[in-house]
């Protein structure tokens, strides 16, 4: 049997990226449906190599005999709108920030922590930050070997992170540098094209922004409580593809072949580490690429127990689309749409899932 499923968001950076990846992966889907905002409705966005779907209005919309929906219309809309869609019945896979550290809604990476599913209670799955959720299929082989107790990350986020507006400001601006055209700033703090800034999301009283913030409790509540994370996060020049620098203190000895092998073997993880010119993935080697890619692995003898490294992954697919429809998949295979498994309303949710 197929299963109903709505994409929320469907005309933006994220939701044309579900769409494509639910056709790409053959989601056993019966019946797709675009929603996004009043603006959109009756615009056409592609599903797909040969179907067109006609965008039709979320406020409107009855999610009542669907399965499954894929948020990504914004915080403040799945706020209002995910729980209207949990009350029907319908299980929501949100990309959002709103509801990741809420308890009762498990944040999940399934190479990470599939097994979280389990204890969705209201009907509602987070997806982390795109940050965070190279990081983690990255650091989940490490830290089964070598017990992580602290990351240290600076990354290097594409503007796409910042959706469609994001991307189309780092074009205008591009362009407009050749032909003596001032930069219009909107989108972005200070000026994008020829520049990096070293802040994204808004800043937090101790100086660190929210989106670093993010990395270092969504870290904690996918992968072990325990984990300290510094994250320095700053936006770049770049269309597609999030890269980060990476550097881990761990309990026991590292061993940087047994880290290799690991890496090799690990899910959604690819190890190019050739240690000669271009033997490492950039970021536009990514794009449209469902890896995680690790390069420049490293001992960092500056620490005890130190590694280093340079991991790289296409934000929209990985960091958001493509886990979204591997969280879909991981449900349906572990059987929880089945009896309102994942809408257990009157349980009080696990103490330690709030972080
Ligand atoms: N881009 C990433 O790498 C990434 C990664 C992880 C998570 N996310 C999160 O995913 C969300 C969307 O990101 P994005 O990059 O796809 O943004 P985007 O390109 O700006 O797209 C936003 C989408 O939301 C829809 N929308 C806005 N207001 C709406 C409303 N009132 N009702 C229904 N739909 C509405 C838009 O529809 P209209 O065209 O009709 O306005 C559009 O389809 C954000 O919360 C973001 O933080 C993004």
């Amino acid at each position: 049997m197929g299963y109903r499923v709505a994409v929320v968001g469907a005309t933006g950076a994220v939701g044309r990226e579900l769409l494509r990846i639910l056709a790409e992966r053959n989601f056993p889907a019966d019946e797709v449906v675009a929603l996004a905002s009043p603006r959109s409705v009756g615009r056409e966005v592609s599903f797909g190599d040969d179907k067109v779907l006609k965008v039709q209005n979320l406020e409107t919309f009855d999610f009542k005999g669907w399965d499954i929906a894929l948020f990504s219309p914004g915080g403040a809309v799945s706020a209002k709108y995910a729980p209207k869609a949990a009350a029907a019945g319908c299980v929501v896979i949100d990309n959002t920030s709103h509801f990741r550290m809420e308890p009762g809604i498990p944040l999940v990476v399934p190479e990470v922590n599939a097994s979280a599913l389990k204890k969705a209670s209201r009907g509602i799955i987070a997806n982390p930050n795109c940050s965070t959720a190279q990081m983690v299929v990255a650091l989940k082989p490490l830290h089964d070997l070598f017990n992580i107790r602290r990351v240290v990350v600076s990354t290097y986020q594409a503007v796409s992170g910042a959706g469609k507006d994001g991307m189309d400001e780092l074009f205008a601006q591009t362009k407009g540098t050749f032909v003596n055209d001032p930069p219009t700033v909107a989108q972005f703090t200070k000026q994008i094209a020829f520049n990096v800034i070293p802040h994204i999301d808004r800043f937090l009283e101790d100086g660190s922004t929210k989106e670093e913030w993010k990395m270092a409790v969504e870290t904690r509540k996918i992968l072990d409580p325990d984990i300290q994370v510094l994250a320095t996060c700053v936006r770049v020049p770049v269309f597609i593809g999030h890269s980060e620098a990476i550097s881990i203190e761990c309990e026991k000895p590292v061993d940087l072949k047994k880290a290799r092998e690991a890496l090799r073997k690990a899910p959604g993880v690819i190890l190019r580490d050739e240690r000669e010119d271009g033997g490492y993935v950039t970021p536009i080697e990514c794009v449209g690429e469902d890896a995680t890619y690790v390069s420049r692995l490293r001992i960092d003898p500056s620490v005890e127990n130190g590694l280093a490294f340079w991991c790289v992954s296409d934000n929209l697919r990985k960091g958001a689309a493509l886990n979204a429809v591997q969280i879909a998949e991981s449900i349906v295979q572990q059987g929880l749409l089945k009896d309102g498994q994942l809408f257990r309303r009157n349980e009080i949710p696990d103490e330690d899932e709030a972080v």
